[in-house]
């Protein structure tokens, strides 16, 4: 019998077809539209090979990923020491595991994790994905506060499942009906706004330390100290949404903790971490916390259940993952190009050519924005930018700004091409017009 096909088993055109009939034709069709293929080949490194071209062009084309599906791709694709970790582990003996049983591999990573955590936060549970562990640090702090209040931003997204649902925006949810009562949301970085909703019936405060999908938005200096220092006051419970800002991204394993501001130390009672945490090849989340927080654990060990959540397989990639991106000269390494990323963005500040078309450039770490006038640039630069060989896209809450998350092993010479490539996409786009800002 012939080996079956991996990639490309059928003519991009054909599984576009099925996609669009088994999957999502809406999906399919928007893609169609633009003119591209978007189905992905071969992926490595820095770059993803789509299958086929665009209609423009159509030879095969190959992506320079400053997307990283937000952090999954933190070590490139397909990183060997990642897929020689993931082989390893199956040849040792490992799959999910039960969950049920205790866990060697668990425990070993519960312990990682534990040594990089800022403060006294040294309690993991394991889960499949970001929602699911936002939905568990919200159940443990109404658990522990025995109140059910939850504040977060109003451009906020914390994942799709039914409780981290409730603490995002509205695009995501309104659909279901899922505005619930106990949520209350605010303009993030308005300290006075958040002053006059946090109380003694809020259970938990949950923001994302840099908001992605609400535009890269970075919060004034001491605003998270003053949160924490209210939580403290009115005993509420913490929560950092690290899910893109966590493991390196701001050159620090954990952002709100010397990420955000070097000098500013925030210590949250729960930490999120999820997609990067994956190390781009096996799904892994994971929710820790402070043990005062765990006592509904105590009392029944058995009462959360993620059934592939933390699978064993899983957390050795993730503990080989771990050692790459704690190290603290790769670390550095993330503060350096980080500069050396925003150096280059700064330049096109600069270009008279592009005065009226960007708003503003923010960021920190690897991990930053760019504002344009008005919506239409959002999707308009996306384009650009894959016609030039990047890939990266648009803040699903914020469309006129995009969003620039370069894997972290990115060198000079690597940003060198990626200012090039967004030069002559920025160069491309048209100026806006007077009728358009109105
Ligand atoms: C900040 C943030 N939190 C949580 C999530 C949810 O993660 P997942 O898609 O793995 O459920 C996401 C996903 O994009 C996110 O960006």
């Amino acid at each position: 019998m012939s080996e079956r096909k991996i990639i490309g088993s059928l003519p991009q055109k054909e599984l576009i077809k099925m996609y669009g009939k088994y999957i999502s034709k809406p999906k399919a069709e928007f893609f169609k539209s633009l003119g591209l293929g978007a189905i992905q080949g071969k992926r490595e490194g820095l770059y993803i090979n789509m299958l086929e071209g665009t209609r423009k062009n159509k030879s095969a084309i190959q992506l320079l990923d400053c997307r990283t599906s937000g952090g999954v791709f933190n070590l490139g694709h397909r990183h060997p020491k990642i897929v020689k970790a993931l082989q390893d582990g199956i040849d040792a003996g490992l799959d999910i595991g039960d969950h049920h049983l205790l866990s060697e591999q668990r425990a070993l990573l519960a312990k990682q994790i534990a040594d990089f955590m800022p403060g006294e936060i040294s309690k993991t549970q394991f889960c499949v994905g970001g929602g699911e562990a936002i939905d568990l640090a919200i159940k443990l702090a109404r658990s522990t506060t025995k109140r059910k209040k939850i504040i977060s931003a109003k451009t906020g997204y914390h994942g799709v499942t039914g409780v981290a649902l409730g603490a995002g925006g509205p695009r995501f949810k309104d659909a279901f009906m899922w505005n619930f009562p106990d949520y209350e949301h605010v303009t993030f970085g308005d300290i006075e706004e958040f002053e006059k909703t946090i109380s003694e019936e809020t259970a938990c405060v949950i923001f994302e330390t840099i908001p992605a999908t609400g535009g890269i938005l970075i919060p004034e200096q001491g605003y998270f100290s003053r949160i924490r220092e209210l939580c403290n006051d009115l005993g509420v419970i913490m929560i950092a949404d690290e899910v893109q800002t966590g493991l390196g991204r701001l050159g620090t394993m954990v952002g709100i903790h010397g990420g955000l501001y070097p000098n500013e130390l925030v210590v949250p009672d729960i930490v999120v971490l999820a997609k990067g945490m994956s190390s781009s090849i096996y799904p892994l989340a994971t929710c820790s916390y402070k043990p005062f927080i765990g006592e509904v654990f105590e009392k029944d060990p058995f009462i959360h259940i993620s059934t592939t959540g933390g699978s064993e397989l899983g957390c050795y990639v993730t503990r080989t993952m771990l050692d790459i991106i704690s190290a603290p000269e790769f670390l550095d390494n993330v503060i350096k190009m980080g500069a050396e990323f925003e150096k280059g963005l700064l330049e096109f500040k600069k270009n008279p050519e592009l005065d009226d078309l960007i708003v503003d450039i923010r960021g920190r770490g690897l991990m930053y924005a760019i504002e344009f006038p008005n919506d239409r640039y959002g999707i308009g630069m996306t384009l650009r930018m894959i016609e030039n060989g990047i890939f990266a896209d648009y803040c699903g809450n914020k469309e006129d700004t995009i969003k620039l998350m370069p894997p972290l092993i990115i060198t000079k010479e690597d940003i060198t091409i990626i200012m090039e490539r967004l030069e002559k996409a920025l160069l491309s786009l048209p100026k806006p017009t007077k009728e358009e800002d109105k």
